[in-house]
């Protein structure tokens, strides 16, 4: 699984979610790196993956804070994404720290498809969302 290279086509123009989007990423990365080792550390796999989940809830809460302060109207679709993955990742760490799933190639797959479409799609159209309502706020 090949790491996410951060360029222009992930920056959404809004610093606090780049910030946090870079974080996601170089987690994923890190994961990644983890995964391809052929000595496995399942409790440094298992923290990293702990710390996507913890870190992606606190990014997700970010943007909706920001989706309800300014009226987002495409909200409810969002914060629908947003849920989605959040099972996800739980059903991804639950599996893992059981035993029961390993962190094969078609879930980093799923992550990195998930997290590249939803920056490109959804949370391009939030930050350009964000700009005009800061715009009209500033008059
Ligand atoms: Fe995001
Ligand atoms: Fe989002």
């Amino acid at each position: 699984m090949a790491a996410i290279i951060w360029d222009r086509h992930l920056a959404t123009g809004c610093d606090e979610l780049d910030e946090q989007h870079r974080t996601l990423i170089d987690t994923f990365n890190r994961l990644c790196a983890l995964a391809g080792r052929g000595d496995w550390n399942h409790d440094e796999i298992e923290g990293s993956l702990i710390f996507l989940r913890d870190y992606t809830l606190v990014h997700l809460e970010t943007e909706q804070e920001l989706m309800a302060r300014h009226g987002y109207p495409l909200e409810a679709e969002h914060r629908r994404l947003h849920s989605d993955l959040v099972q996800d990742l739980e059903a991804i760490v639950d599996g893992f720290h059981r035993g029961t799933k390993d962190l094969t190639p078609v879930t980093l797959e799923y992550l990195d498809q998930w997290l590249q479409r939803h920056i490109r799609n959804e949370d391009f159209r939030l930050a350009e969302f964000l700009r005009h309502a800061e715009a009209r706020t500033r008059g």
